[in-house]
């Protein structure tokens, strides 16, 4: 079986989930969050080696101010304890996203946590918040044109490499397997750079119902595709 190196997830579904069991919609997030923890550890077993998960999206202020309150103190909480222990266990944690839209002791938490983690060498854990993919352009849009107006590129120096190294997932590889739960098929602002040749899989699950096994089968999908990079094989 041919293992994805990086997997990314958009995790879509809580608010189904708990609706269908007459639960508030927070409490689809308190599941969800627990389905993140075990699916960190599920996709390590795997042997998959970046493992990126989207949280919150640039568009998820929009909700209301109770259900972004709650999904902000889940976030604390898995911070300070969930994601700490997995960092304790030699996994390396990554944001990307946003980081000064956030309140300033999630900014402290996901400084402290980056940076012990830093050296782990297990599963490369990134976590997406506050993050939109349009808004990740245009942050380095703004950083290159700030580079070629103080004369430390010219416009030339821009290229793919250029873009790459610049947005927030710098140094992490493009993403092999797409995985969306629930059954919407969309991308919602998410990496457009990165998944240019990724390929996509959607599952029917909500993402708290989401497990190993339905990991392994989208795994299983991915290894029957004829994977292209744009040349005829
Ligand atoms: C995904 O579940 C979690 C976040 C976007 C934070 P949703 O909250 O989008 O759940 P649905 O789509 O309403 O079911
Ligand atoms: C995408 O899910 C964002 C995250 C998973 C964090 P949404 O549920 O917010 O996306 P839309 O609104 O259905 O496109
Ligand atoms: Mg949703």
């Amino acid at each position: 079986m041919n293992i994805p190196n990086h997997v990314a997830v958009i995790m879509d579904g809580n608010g189904r989930w708990a609706k269908a069991k007459g639960l508030p919609r927070k409490m689809g997030h308190v599941q969800g969050g627990k389905t993140v923890e075990e699916m960190l550890y599920a996709a390590d077993e795997l042997g998959i080696k970046y493992f990126t998960v989207y949280a919150f999206s640039t568009e998820n202020w929009k909700r209301s101010e109770d259900e972004v309150s709650a999904l902000m103190n889940l976030l604390r909480s898995y911070l300070t304890s969930g994601f700490k222990k997995a960092a304790n266990n030699n996994v390396r944690i990554r944001i990307i996203g946003d980081k000064t839209g956030l309140a300033p002791d999630i900014q402290e938490i996901i400084a402290d946590l980056e940076a012990s983690s830093a050296a782990n060498t297990g599963l490369q854990f990134q976590i997406a918040i506050n993050y939109g993919s349009r808004d990740e352009i245009l942050r380095m849009m703004r950083r290159a044109a700030n580079d070629v107006k103080n004369g430390v590129i010219g416009p030339e120096d821009i290229d793919e490499a250029y873009i790459s190294a610049h947005l927030d997932t710098a140094d992490i590889p493009d993403p092999d397997l797409l995985i969306r739960t629930s059954g919407e098929q969309r991308l919602s602002n998410f990496l457009l750079w990165q998944l240019a040749y990724t390929e996509f899989y959607f599952s029917d699950k909500h993402w708290p119902d989401f497990d190993k096994e339905e990991l392994a089968k989208a795994i299983e999908a991915f290894n029957k595709r004829d994977r292209r990079f744009g040349n005829a094989k």
